[in-house]
């Protein structure tokens, strides 16, 4: 069985961070969300897989390399447009040839990991065409949303129905059997002008294959936005366990489950975990409240940080109170004593600013 990881895409909805860099990248708990998918995937056994990469292929990359690190061989498959999901199954063609794949949208965060989904479809005597994971949701209308026999097998797919005829959202989690090829050239772009995975499905069950569902237990994120993405954050941190390797000074305190890397340090400052900072950090007269994750290099002096994601390089500066916040690389944030009062910001294209 191989592996398939989309890391192409737009990103829109997490700009501006995606203007400079892969979505899959942003690190959650200090690690990029792609990695934790890929040895989700090399824990379930799979070792060969090819990533899908678009105009941040360099960074992705640069980041995973071969794939020796988790044991894997890594194949990349330049898409040169965001086509849609399936057009990433007719691209990965020569790739995946005639094997059965698991296909993994590398924004998307799973608790569990794959080894059950894997196993319930290998043993499945009946040979299904494809295996979608499915999720119980609240809000099955924002979904593509899955109609089931009595059997639990797919009859209908349907992205973001107005009446939900189930409350079981798509998972971006996929299982194929070599059908699934046949299915992404028959199929039409849709009004959005893509490919879509759904109607690929739905072209296997039109033609009478069999689409098996397996029900997600645990938490399942996409993390494309920024809310879901601190949420993720805030997930993964609650599993990371103490490691303070850097410096503490007499003066500073820290509770709770804390990572800190050698190289960082801490002064005259409070941490409150689950939280996790890289090397190279300077904390300074300051407070860092839980569930944050702070990159390498950054420097935060008498200013209070809590429940947010800054990435590599970042300062902040006599900062009363941040949090919910993702602060994208080498960004400056200060409060100064000149006058007149004021707001003075220099922010990029769709940034999204919370004034008090
Ligand atoms: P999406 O989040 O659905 O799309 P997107 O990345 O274009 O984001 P946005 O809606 O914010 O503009 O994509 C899910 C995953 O699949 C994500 O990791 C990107 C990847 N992807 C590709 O690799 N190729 C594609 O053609 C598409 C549509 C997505």
């Amino acid at each position: 069985m191989k592996g398939l990881i989309l890391a192409g895409g737009a990103g829109t909805r997490l700009r501006p961070i995606t203007y400079t860099s892969a979505k899959q990248l942003v690190p959650v708990a200090n690690t990029p969300i792609l990695f934790y998918g890929l040895q989700s995937m090399v824990d379930a056994g799979i070792r060969d897989i090819g990533i899908i990469v678009g105009d941040t292929a360099d960074e992705v990359r640069a980041a995973v390399g071969d794939g020796s690190r988790w044991g894997a061989t890594i194949t990349y498959i330049p898409q040169d447009e965001p086509l849609g999901l399936a057009h990433c199954v007719l691209i990965a063609q020569p790739f995946l040839g005639a094997d059965e794949f698991v296909m993994y949208l590398g924004d998307n965060l799973l608790e569990q990991d794959l080894s059950t989904f894997v196993r319930a479809f290998r043993d499945d005597p009946s040979r299904p065409a494809a295996q979608i994971l499915l999720k119980s949701v609240t809000d099955p209308h924002r979904f593509g949303v899955a109609e089931l026999d009595s059997q639990g097998d797919v009859v209908r797919l349907v992205e973001k129905p107005s009446e939900p005829a189930s409350d079981l959202a798509l998972v971006g989690v996929y299982l194929f059997g070599p059908l699934i090829h046949e299915a992404v050239r028959s199929i039409q772009p849709s009004p959005r002008g893509e490919l879509e995975i759904t109607d690929a499905i739905q072209w296997l069950v039109e033609h009478h294959y069999r689409v098996r569902t397996h029900q997600l237990e645990g938490w399942w994120i996409d993390t494309g936005k920024l809310t879901p993405l601190l949420e993720a954050n805030r997930l993964l941190l609650e599993r990371i366990e103490s490691r303070v390797e850097g410096h503490v000074d007499a003066e500073s305190t820290i509770d709770g489950r804390v990572v800190l890397e050698p190289g960082a340090s801490v002064v005259r400052s409070r941490i409150r975990g689950p939280v996790t900072i890289a090397s190279g950090t300077r904390i300074v007269d300051s407070y860092i409240g839980p569930y944050t994750a702070i990159g390498i290099d950054c420097t935060v002096v008498h200013s209070e940080v809590e429940h947010s994601v800054l990435l590599e390089r970042v300062s902040i500066t006599n900062v009363p109170r941040l949090q919910d916040s993702l602060i994208g690389r080498d960004a400056v944030v200060t409060r100064t004593q000149s006058r007149p009062k004021a707001l003075r910001l220099m922010v990029g294209d769709h940034c999204q600013i919370d004034v008090e």
